[in-house]
């Protein structure tokens, strides 16, 4: 059992600017009774559901629970992009601004509802003209555009999951994703802007598509207008299959378990899994939680930084947004590119009034320096909030006082990938926060602390986060592994959801979150396994073995440290260093680049050959060593050491 006792006693509380709480669309006596109603679960996501969704027939059971599968809404037929788009272009929505875009030089498109409705269904029937049929999977690799909203949207309305891969992943990491969920089709884009310049994104996929050969076709936008190599007979341009294209096309009518996506994220062996949602459930939670937890209004201009290939993405850029009816922002670059006040020059052009962004973003904004967002007028901001990490509490502070000006809530929200939308979070107008705590769960959310043999553990002592209940956004499995499921989240109690995050609570019951307890690393609010980095490294002709790490990074929440056994003969040094950082960026992608790369000549393992993480850790956190990092370092006196204490 981890130590993760409380580390810190946070004494300061904020309560509900009164003008906030009175206009909040969840007021303090209504949270109370949803939360009385949410000790049955299925009595407050069905009354959400009911409220918040546009069905085309009816759930005969709101909830059929054979731990640990779950079908919520059993019986239901909906559309997701139906509940985006076609039920808002019925009244006067048709002409508000759905999406806001912002590319990295500075060029920007406002589309409509009716708009983004059209373009969904042109799409949509280019999909289907290519052969895509109801429960064909489509690979997205595509940077912030427009066209990445239109084509998953489009994907959602016929009935095809798609698997997005964010950008960053490499043409490996891309093939084993299109080969893992066996997709037909791929959607990408010529290339991208970032920090100033264009980079290539279609030729990643050439290489990924050279070893998939189940990929029929690949749809290519054109963003950047460099050259691109065009497959015959495989490759078509989006804007001339768009011109083409019918915009109408009636939504498929899906059962609520119909799979909506698949999404990759890390676990602890060196394979991703993918994580499988499915429809009228992830519909309702991401709904119904975007419109409590962000105090969703019309005239919101919403901004959430995340990218679209991560689940935030998905949730809380899109699916959650649109539902609603709301307008939500994209952008198409990075925050520091021209200037340090990208970020805050956006929000004051737009007017943004909610902002979402990463506790490791913020701690980069205070780095920076105040003077930046102090050059911007940001007072359109109402509300803040936080994802993907614990936030320090002077991280949370510094987003009150600087980017809140003091007036702004701020809503830290606690979920994953698995859990598809928001579990732990304030209600705005409702819950007191205090800073660096996600506070309480959701309405209708049992979570609970447990100790390893699943009792109770009482505050202020620390154990792991459980979910107790299921609710409707939850994984229906892993893509193709159904052992994996049941083994990584199931077998840990008896009905009980392992999310695999060490936890406290306080006297007032409220959650603090201490971080991943597995040997997966929260890089920037990024999940990486440790495995999956390891067998980068050790594929590296020079290296024997490997053994990765994560240590407190100021900035990035955990660095990760790799400890390398070279073959012999080879010499550790600063050659070997770049060469595997390029074997990591080639397989996996650039965000899983060690930050520091040690060599030693035997890593510490215990008498049964185990691999002493705990004592790499220690050391790694102790600092880098000084001097020539050709020297091999010897840690096996400091195993023996750490062997005979814990014996
Ligand atoms: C892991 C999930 C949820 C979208 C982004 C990441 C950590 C997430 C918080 C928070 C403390 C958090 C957990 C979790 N995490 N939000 N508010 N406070 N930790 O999704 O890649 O699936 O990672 O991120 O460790 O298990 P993900």
């Amino acid at each position: 059992m981890p130590d993760i006792e409380s580390l810190l006693e946070e004494k300061r509380v904020f309560k509900p600017p009164r003008d906030f709480a009175r206009a909040a669309n969840w007021k303090r006596k209504q949270v109370a009774e949803l939360r009385r109603l949410g000790q049955k679960p299925e009595r407050l996501w069905a009354k959400l559901a009911r409220e918040q969704i546009a069905w085309f027939s009816p759930w005969k059971k709101v909830l059929d629970w054979k731990p640990p599968f779950a079908k919520w809404f059993v019986g239901a037929k909906t559309n997701v992009s139906y509940n985006c788009l076609d039920r808002h272009i019925q009244g006067w929505r048709r002409n508000k601004a759905a999406i806001l875009w912002e590319g990295e030089p500075g060029d920007t498109r406002t589309i409509t509802y009716a708009e983004l409705h059209r373009e969904v269904c042109r799409f949509a029937n280019v999909l289907k003209g290519l052969g895509v049929k109801r429960g064909d999977r489509v690979a997205i690799y595509m940077p912030m555009l427009p066209e990445l909203a239109i084509a998953m949207l489009a994907c959602t309305r016929i009935g095809a999951p798609h698997s997005i891969v964010f950008g960053g992943f490499s043409a490996e990491a891309l093939r084993d994703r299109i080969q893992d969920a066996g997709a037909r089709v791929v959607v990408t884009s010529d290339g991208g802007h970032r920090r100033g310049a264009p980079f290539p994104i279609k030729q990643t996929v050439d290489q990924a598509c050279a070893e998939a050969p189940g990929v029929e076709k690949v749809v290519v936008v054109r963003r950047t207008g460099q050259p691109v190599e065009m497959k015959p007979g495989r490759d078509l341009w989006w804007h001339e299959e768009m011109k083409q294209a019918s915009a109408k096309c009636p939504p498929a009518k899906l059962d609520s378990e119909h799979p909506l996506f698949i999404l990759y994220t890390s676990g602890t062996t060196g394979r991703p899994k993918g994580i499988l949602h499915s429809t009228g459930g992830y519909l309702t939670h991401v709904t119904a939680t975007a419109r409590a937890v962000f105090d969703l209004r019309d005239e919101d201009i919403y901004w959430c930084t995340a990218d679209i290939g991560w689940i935030t993405g998905h949730s809380y850029v899109i699916y959650g947004l649109l539902s609603n009816g709301a307008t939500t922002l994209m952008f198409e670059g990075a925050p520091t590119t021209p200037g340090p006040d990208r970020f805050w020059d956006i929000i004051e052009r737009w007017g943004v009034t909610i902002f979402y962004t990463a506790p490791t973003a913020i701690r980069t904004f205070i780095r920076l320096g105040d003077e930046h967002p102090k050059k911007h007028d940001l007072s359109s901001l109402r509300l803040l909030g936080t994802v993907g990490e614990p936030i320090n509490p002077e991280a949370w502070m510094w987003y009150h006082r600087v980017i809140g000006g003091g007036r702004c809530p701020i809503v830290d929200t606690w979920w994953q990938t698995e859990t598809g939308g928001i579990m732990i979070a304030p209600l705005p107008g409702a819950t007191d926060t205090k800073p660096g705590s996600a506070t309480l769960p959701f309405p209708g959310v049992h979570a609970a602390i447990l100790d390893e043999q699943g009792e109770p553990v009482s505050p202020p002592h620390g154990g792991f986060l459980a979910i107790t209940a299921p609710w409707p956004g939850m994984l229906r499995g892993i893509w193709g592994d159904r052992k994996r499921f049941v083994e990584t989240y199931w077998s840990k109690w008896r009905n009980t959801y392992f999310p695999g995050d060490g936890a406290h609570r306080d006297r007032r019951g409220y959650f603090w979150i201490m971080g991943r307890i597995d040997d997966v690393m929260n890089v920037s609010g990024h999940r990486i396994g440790t495995m999956e980095v390891e067998s980068a490294i050790v594929a590296h002709a020079d290296v024997a073995e490997a053994a990765v790490v994560g240590r407190p990074d100021e900035i990035t929440g955990t660095a990760i440290v790799a400890f390398v056994t070279p073959r012999s003969h080879v010499a550790g040094g600063e050659a070997l260093q770049r060469g595997i950082r390029a074997q990591v960026a080639k397989q996996i992608g650039a965000i899983a680049k060690p930050a520091e790369i040690r060599f030693t000549e035997a890593l510490p393992k215990t008498r049964s050959g185990k691999i002493m993480r705990r004592l790499l850790r220690d050391i790694a956190a102790g600092g880098a060593p000084a001097g020539d990092t050709s020297t091999l370092e010897d840690f096996s006196v400091l195993a023996k050491l750490r062997e005979s204490e814990e014996d």
